[in-house]
């Protein structure tokens, strides 16, 4: 059965567990945080995106896999408001309409996203990093007269410690290996405390330690943030996934477990292009 948005917001409003509004901030803690509904992007008259409808629950670790071209790059595009999608709907928890929103203000609202080239700056230290991805979050005269509370430095720390950088602190990025820089970005990421986070193939260029510690690192975000990952590698899609979502011309083909999705035939028949 197919659930409109609407559908959606009735039910969770006579849900006393869904998401609410306290004193303006939006409480997510419960039910999805992001709908997508009949969402489609045409690019001079192709289909990137075609009728897709795709909901993610509050703190889940979601895989989005799919052939090239099939558009999971072009969904991340519309979540973060960089593509607009000619028709359908876009929500983030209940009350948010993100077709509403321009790129900076969906940021804002804490969806962020992590590109596949490190934008780290190789020449300050990670700690520092850190703390300017702290201070990308304040106004520009508050960032002049910015000195980092107590509480602002135990979050740094925290972050440093949950990528495993804690020993590299004082490190230049530069020196970094490619998987610890990153781990520093999804840091620099964390330190907005997002609600979503967009990761797209996060393991290309790793090597396989690498690629271990990157599937530990996104295990240990879900529950605290809710986490999209699109990525090829279908040994570190089954290391980490709980559900999958399998993209195909521009919609949902299907969704399930790693073994419920690699056992369906339509899968098969689009992954060998039978
Ligand atoms: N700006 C654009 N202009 C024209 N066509 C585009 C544009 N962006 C994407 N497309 C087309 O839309 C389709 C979906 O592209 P998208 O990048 O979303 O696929 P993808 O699933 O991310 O693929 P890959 O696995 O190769 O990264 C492709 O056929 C692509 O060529
Ligand atoms: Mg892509």
């Amino acid at each position: 059965m197919k659930l409109s948005v609407n559908t959606l917001l009735n039910e969770t409003a006579k849900n006393p567990t869904g998401a609410v509004v306290v004193d303006g901030t939006l409480d997510t803690r419960h039910g999805p945080i992001l709908y997508m509904e009949d969402v489609s992007v045409s690019f001079d008259g192709f289909k990137a995106l075609n009728n897709l409808s795709l909901y993610i629950d509050d703190g889940e670790l979601r895989c989005l896999i799919g052939p090239n071209g099939a558009g999971k790059t072009t969904l991340m595009d519309v979540i973060t408001g960089k593509t607009r999608p000619d028709t359908g709907t876009v929500f983030f928890g209940q009350t948010i309409d993100l077709l509403s929103l321009d790129e900076p203000a969906i940021a804002q609202a804490g969806i962020c996203r992590k590109f596949q080239k490190p934008s780290v700056f190789d020449a300050l230290s990670v700690f520092e990093n850190l703390e300017l991805a702290l201070k990308a979050n304040k106004s520009t005269w508050k960032t002049l007269f910015f000195r980092l509370t107590g509480e602002q430095r135990d979050r740094i720390d925290e972050v440093l410690s949950t990528i495993g950088l804690l020993d590299s602190f004082s490190q230049r990025a530069g020196i970094l290996s490619h998987g610890q820089k990153q781990w520093l970005e999804i840091g620099m990421l964390l330190m907005q405390e997002p609600k979503v986070m967009l990761v797209d193939e996060p393991i290309a260029g790793m090597t396989h330690q690498e690629i271990e510690r990157t599937a530990e690192l996104l295990l240990s975000l879900q529950g605290k943030h809710s986490i999209v990952v699109v990525e090829h590698d279908m040994a570190f899609v089954r290391s980490i996934a709980r559900k999958v979502t399998v993209l195909h011309e521009g919609s949902v083909l299907t969704e399930g477990t790693m073994d419920e999705v690699q056992a369906d035939p339509r899968v098969i028949q689009v992954y060998l292009g039978g």
